[in-house]
This record gives structure tokens, sequence and C-alpha cells, in this order.
């Protein structure tokens, strides 16, 4: 049976710059919306090390990375370079000037 799909409003276009991340809270759940080139992309807000708040973050390269520790997350994926570590992630959709996202949150399998 498939997950029945939950978008929401979570942003607008121009709310978000490239290369920037932003804490969004979606049906009460606590996120980040951030902009990888011209791909928007939503993962959980906590970092996997020690909480630090990936809000605070930088896109870079392809990764949202946490400003504590420097550990860093696949914006696709939500994988980091560590085993068995990897962010919950978020699909993401625009609908006209709104960002939209899907609170069915994924967990890569390690
Ligand atoms: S808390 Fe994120 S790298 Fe340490």
């Amino acid at each position: 049976m498939r997950a029945m799909s939950t978008w929401h409003p979570a942003a607008r276009i121009g709310d978000v710059r490239p290369g920037d991340v932003i804490a969004v809270t979606v049906e009460g759940v606590s996120m980040v919306l951030g902009l990888d080139g011209d791909r928007y992309f939503a993962t959980q807000r906590q970092c996997l090390h020690r909480g630090g708040d990936l809000a605070d973050g930088i896109v870079a390269r392809g990764h949202v990375v946490c400003p504590h520790h420097g550990w860093r997350f696949s914006t696709l994926t939500g994988a980091s370079e560590h085993p068995n570590q990897c962010l919950v992630t978020y699909a993401v959709r625009v609908v006209g000037d709104q960002i939209e996202i899907d609170v069915n949150g994924k967990t890569r399998s390690p």
C-alpha cells in the first residue's frame, strides 16, 4: 500500500537563497529547507553528531554542512560520511510561488 502524500506549505520562493538553509516547522515537524543550486531540499533540523542546529549550516557541493564540527550530509539522501548516520529527508515541490514539503520523511537504509 502506498503511503499518503501529505504536502504542506513551508515557505515561498525567495525565502531561501542558493547555498543557504532556513528553519521551518511543518505540521509540527522541525526541519530545514535549503537550496542546493536550483534544487530545494529538506532534512531533519538536528545534526546527528551532537544535535547541532543545521539551520545555522551552509550548503556546499551537494551537502548541508553542520556549523559545529563540520559533519556533511547529502542534500539528496541525507547520508553522511559516517557509517549508519543518515538524516531524515523530506520531498519538496514548488507550486506557483509556494514551496511545499511532504512531511512523510524518509531515512535511507544503511
Ligand atoms: S553537532 Fe553537528 S557536527 Fe557536531
